[in-house]
């Protein structure tokens, strides 16, 4: 019952008729069957067109798709930018064998790893700016969507370019180099 008052509230905020994807934020105290209950309530009442989840570990999905209409999730929107690859290990495997779409919040790590050396480098070799390196890094995976935050008319085209940046071995090379991808499981980690 939450989850349907709090897609109507936040329609109402929106002024919007219909949310084409609607996510539920966290794992949270309620049973996953309960929320997918109501989601698929909200899909039925044209109120979403989809919904997803964020923040769910391997086990926590592998859980949720045990649930009837667990299946219908549509992505799982997770912290995953150059300094944080865990999801690199086995989330992302299942994912893609899933064929669940991941989406990385924070691409850029808020804007922390922007003065990284190695960034930097390649940033320069292609002539663009290290954040178009990072989420250009993010999209290398097919299928991955990448959500910076930008406040800024300049950082929005700045990020829309990104998608003009193609990264070669080399490039890539020399980021595995600075930011390690993992050797072993590590849990989710979140912002
Ligand atoms: N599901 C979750 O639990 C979760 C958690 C955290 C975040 N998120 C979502 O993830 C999205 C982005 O995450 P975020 O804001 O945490 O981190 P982010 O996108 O990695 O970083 C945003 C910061 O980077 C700056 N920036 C953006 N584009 C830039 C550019 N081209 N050059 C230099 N700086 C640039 C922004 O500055 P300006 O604002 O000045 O442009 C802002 O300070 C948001 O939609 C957020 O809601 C989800």
């Amino acid at each position: 019952a939450g989850t349907v008052k709090a897609c109507e509230a936040s329609l109402k905020r929106l002024r919007v008729e219909r949310i084409d994807l609607y996510l539920l934020h966290w794992r949270g105290t309620h049973p996953f069957a309960a929320t997918i209950e109501a989601m698929e309530t909200l899909i039925d009442q044209g109120k979403i067109g989809a919904w997803g989840v964020s923040n769910l570990d391997l086990d926590d999905m592998q859980e949720l798709l045990e649930q009837d209409n667990g299946h219908h999730v549509q992505v799982n929107q997770v912290l995953y930018n150059l300094s944080r690859r865990g999801i690199e290990f086995d989330l992302r495997p299942f994912a893609v064998e899933q064929n669940i779409a991941l989406m990385a919040y924070s691409p850029i790590e808020q804007g922390r790893i922007l003065k990284d050396a190695a960034l930097v480098a390649v940033a320069e070799r292609h002539g663009v700016t290290p954040a178009q390196v990072a989420l250009a890094w993010t999209l290398r995976h097919p299928g991955m969507i990448s959500i910076p935050k930008a406040s800024t008319v300049q950082h929005v085209q700045d990020n829309r370019a990104c998608l003009d940046v193609t990264l070669d071995a080399t490039d890539l090379a020399g980021l595995d180099r600075a930011f390690a991808p993992p050797k072993k499981r590590r849990p989710l980690e979140m912002l």
